[in-house]
């Protein structure tokens, strides 16, 4: 077993490995209790190794069995075997094959890495380090090695056997089992290798690949769920042809596989030619799945395939070059979005995640760099900061050396490093070379932890006709690094004239400018003439740099920008930081007992929103949202109390509902359907826009309109409408709300995935019972408390996406969570990590909060026998 003492790893202390591996022939024979492992792996001395050194594999939770060199078992004096590694003292100092027979137990295997099983399927995790689970192995990302799997099992149990690579041979044998060979000519590192078996059901299509490469694609499912897939198929062949148009990737093997199961500690998973995807990113029909599910298939189908060039053709040397693959790949998946849908609602989704996950993370106990340079325990790593502000950061890059130059940069990078094990390093020296361009200062995003401050002041001289900015940046330390440099940072800019029209850029003599203008110092001063009336400043439009923005803007500025900025984002983000700033103020007053301000300029301009809605439903939809409670939160920043900021909404909201009310209405039946359901991005907004308009509508809790959203509840005929019904419903005590739960219960009974939702909403009702509600929904006898589905919709949704309840004064949501991360961290410590990262913004809180959270936060502190993983999470918390 592992333990909680583990030593950090360093990115400075980077060493090739001594022993190399060429290729790895593995013979598994599937049981569920007691799986045979055989591996014959070659092996080469590293040239850059350290000559004559032992080898050294890692394990992890193993049981050596047989192992021989080059066919001669080594006697017991020549090697030493533990649950964790297997040293050779004196290997030779040439090629040699190790054979490896291990034993291991997927039934045991509750961590769901390494092999295991769900629902009776065999299947694997093993990234990051879940290959040592199944073997010994140099368990690295730089390690590349060419597998043939050859798996056994008995017919019965597992009727269908799936490898990387190609298929190569089947046969039956004996006592009704039989077996099946795969090989993949990809050399890859072990995160990459899976394998499946079980009684499953496909689906099959088809793909030729631009040369002329026929592969056939097949997603695997529980038997009945067939007629689930096809969005996601569909999804799969468009980011297919989408890579070879946009990127120049083509696929490289004969078939192409998804896995969909039921246990899964994340979205899903890049390995070679055999994705295995978490079942909520691939099983989607109209009556079972929301359009938000219907989008985040495509986008995950999407990014798991793009790995393939970005992950598996190139993989990272070590670790801390997880971004190299996965901030790579989401900006690559976002753009994917971006081109089927609307760029500018997929921009407004993905900064609204990346303010509410990563600037959370970077502004507590948890941040670190893109880059991280020391790590723990690397599951916890697969983080927002890691992922999206990983992607923000190849966006900022491209805005500051051009499109052109940024695909040149890129499609260097594919060609030259195509079969490395890169850095980061490697991959900016791409377009440093194709824009020549120095990027040492560039390099600060991928090094410096924290979201960059940016405060920008105007003056007008109308008798000069000028208009002066004056702009900081800051960045306030973070833990480990006190100390913080300027960064480079480029912000998309736009002067409006009165009749709402960008005027000209033009500098103070006279020239014209692009509309980016670029900080390197923590000062500067950009003067802009033509101006004898005051312009509207629109800055960091498109969201151009990840920082957090203060300007002098009026609220009548941004009202007006809200109306008339060319930038569909900005516009956008004028709305949110009025009403950001107007229930900020608002929830100091609740908090002092003052005057609520009059929320009149807000009012006005959502009102205006509202009318030209029908133009852009999807985009409106984003517009008429309000800021989160979190979103709220993270603006005050310090001294938080999160019951002041949900009186605040609430009130604004009911203010909304009663000014805007005939509106709301009217638009809800103008954009009632006219024809039968599709999950299109254009039906999807209108659905978007009317069901925003209804909970408005509903917020003062009027008891006609609860009542009329009770009858879209049930008479809706989609997913999406009917739980959008429930969630308005659940939001207001005395809605008929329990006989619409029991209702949707009832009917999705046996539906787990559909169920998750239902728990999901009862886990977020802002009300003092919802705690025993969802201690009561944990221990219902149909509740599998180890499903890592199951716990992040009830557990996971408690935690972050109800503040009040959570952040209940006498601390019982604290001691909740604390309870059930102590109790989890036994059986899946990955997943009780991740819940245990809800508290990471507990310093942030109000002295009597803060003092509640720290003590359930020790209280875990001081369980004995902690895992790695909650150990390094409660640690850096706490520090
Ligand atoms: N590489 C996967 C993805 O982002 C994530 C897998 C991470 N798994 C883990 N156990 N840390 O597509
Ligand atoms: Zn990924």
């Amino acid at each position: 077993m592992r333990t909680d003492q583990a030593q950090p790893v360093r990115l400075s202390e980077y060493r090739v490995a001594n022993h190399s591996v060429t290729t790895v022939a593995l013979d598994v024979a599937l049981d569920p209790t007691a799986t045979r492992v055989n591996a014959r792996i070659d092996v080469v001395p590293h040239p850059q190794g350290v000559a004559g050194a032992p080898l050294v594999f890692d394990g992890d939770d193993l049981v050596l069995v047989s192992l021989s060199v080059d066919g001669v078992a080594l006697p017991p004096e020549g090697f030493e075997a533990t649950p964790e590694r297997l040293t050779i003292f004196n290997p030779p100092a040439r090629a040699f094959a190790l054979e490896i027979e291990t034993r291991i137990n997927p039934e045991a295997n509750t961590q769901l890495m390494g092999l295991y099983r769900s629902s009776g399927t065999f299947c694997t995790q093993c990234e990051a380090e879940g290959f040592r689970r199944i073997t010994y192995f140099p368990d690295r990302p730089d390690v590349l090695a060419v597998y043939t799997t050859r798996i056994e099992a008995d017919r019965a149990l597992a009727p269908v056997l799936l490898g990387n690579g190609n298929l190569v041979e089947t046969g039956d044998l004996e006592d009704n089992r039989h077996f099946a060979v795969w090989h993949d000519p990809h050399p890859k590192p072990s995160y990459l290798f899976a394998l499946v078996g079980g009684d499953l059901a496909h689906v099959e299509d088809h793909f030729t690949t631009r040369s002329g490469r026929e592969v056939v694609l097949r997603i695997y499912v529980e038997h009945g769920k067939e007629g689930r897939c096809a969005y996601a198929m569909d999804a799969l062949k468009r980011s297919m042809r989408w890579d070879e148009e946009v990127f120049g990737c083509e696929y490289d093997l004969d078939i192409f596989m998804i896995v969909a199961v039921g246990d899964f500690n994340m979205g899903a998973m890049e390995n070679k030619g055999l994705n295995i995807f978490n079942d909520k990113y691939v099983l989607a029909l109209p009556d079972t799945a929301t359009d938000q599910d219907f989008a985040q298939i495509e986008a995950i189908i999407a990014h798991e395939y793009f790995h393939n060039w970005t992950g598996n053709r190139i993989t990272c040397r070590d670790w801390f070059q997880l971004c190299l693959k996965e901030g790579l790949t989401v900006f690559r998946d976002q753009e994917f979005t971006s081109d089927m849908r609307s760029r500018a609602v997929k921009r407004i989704a993905d900064v609204r995640l990346l303010k509410s996950a990563q600037f959370s993370e970077d502004a507590g106990p948890l941040a670190h760099p893109v880059r991280p340079e020391i790590y723990k325990e690397i599951n916890n790593f697969y983080t927002p900061t890691v992922y999206e502000k990983g992607a923000e950061v190849i966006r900022v890059l491209k805005v500051l050396i051009g499109a052109e130059a940024f695909k040149t940069g890129l499609d260097l990078y594919l060609k030259r490093h195509d079969g490395d094990a890169a850095t980061v390093e490697d991959f900016i020296a791409c377009f440093a070379e194709a824009s020549g361009r120095d990027l040492t200062q560039f390099f600060l995003w991928y090094r410096q932890s924290g979201t960059p401050d940016v405060s920008v002041e105007t003056h007008h001289d109308a008798v000069e006709g000028t208009f002066t900015l004056d702009i900081r940046q800051s960045l306030r330390p973070t833990p480990g690094q006190s100390m913080k440099e300027p960064m480079v940072i480029p912000l998309a800019i736009g002067l409006l004239g009165e009749d709402g029209v960008d005027r000209p850029l033009l500098t103070d003599d006279g020239q014209q400018v692009a509309g980016v203008v670029a900080l390197n110092a923590e000062r500067h001063r950009f003067t802009f003439s033509g101006h004898p009336t005051r312009p509207v400043l629109s800055i960091n439009r498109g969201f151009s740099a990840p920082i957090r923005l203060k300007t002098d803007l009026r609220r009548e500025d941004l009202a007006f920008l809200a109306r008339h900025d060319s930038d569909a984002y900005n516009r956008w983000q004028a709305m949110q930081t009025l009403a950001t700033q107007y229930l900020t103020d608002a929830s100091e007053a609740v908090r002092s007992g003052g005057a609520s301000p009059a929320p009149d300029i807000l009012l006005e301009a959502m009102r205006a929103a509202l009318a030209g809605s029908e133009q852009d439903p999807a985009f409106a939809a984003q517009v008429l949202t309000l800021p989160s409670e979190a979103d709220i939160a993270r603006e005050i920043g310090t001294n938080v109390d999160p019951s002041a900021i949900f009186a605040a909404r609430r009130a604004l909201r009911t203010a909304l509902a009663q000014s805007l009310g005939d509106s709301l209405s009217g638009l809800i039946e103008r954009l009632a359907p006219t024809s039968s359901y599709s999950p299109d991005a254009i039906s999807a907004g209108r659905r978007a826009l009317a069901n925003v308009a209804l909970d408005l509508l509903a917020a003062a809790g009027d008891a006609e309109r609860l009542a009329a959203v009770a009858r879209r509840f049930h008479a809706a005929d989609n997913m999406t409408d009917r739980l959008a019904a429930l969630a308005v419903l659940v939001q207001h005590q005395g809605s008929d709300r329990e006989d619409a739960l029991a209702t949707f219960e009832e009917r999705f009974r046996t539906d787990p995935l559909i169920l998750d939702k239902w728990l999901a909403l009862q886990a977020g009702i802002p009300e003092a019972g919802t705690l025993d509600r969802v201690r009561a929904l944990m221990s219902r006898p149909g509740f599998h408390a180890t499903n890592p589905n199951r716990l992040r919709s009830l557990v996971g949704s408690f935690a972050s996406l109800n503040p009040t309840q959570f952040n209940r004064i006498d601390g019982q949501g604290y001691d909740f969570l604390a309870e059930v991360v102590i109790g989890l961290d036994t059986r899946n410590p990955q997943v009780a990590a991740r819940l245990l990262g809800a508290f990471k913004s507990w310093r942030a809180l109000e002295p009597a909060r803060r003092a509640k959270a720290e003590a359930a936060l020790k209280r875990v502190s001081e369980t004995d026998g902690l895992s790695p993983d909650v150990r390094d999470i409660v640690d850096r918390s706490l520090a």
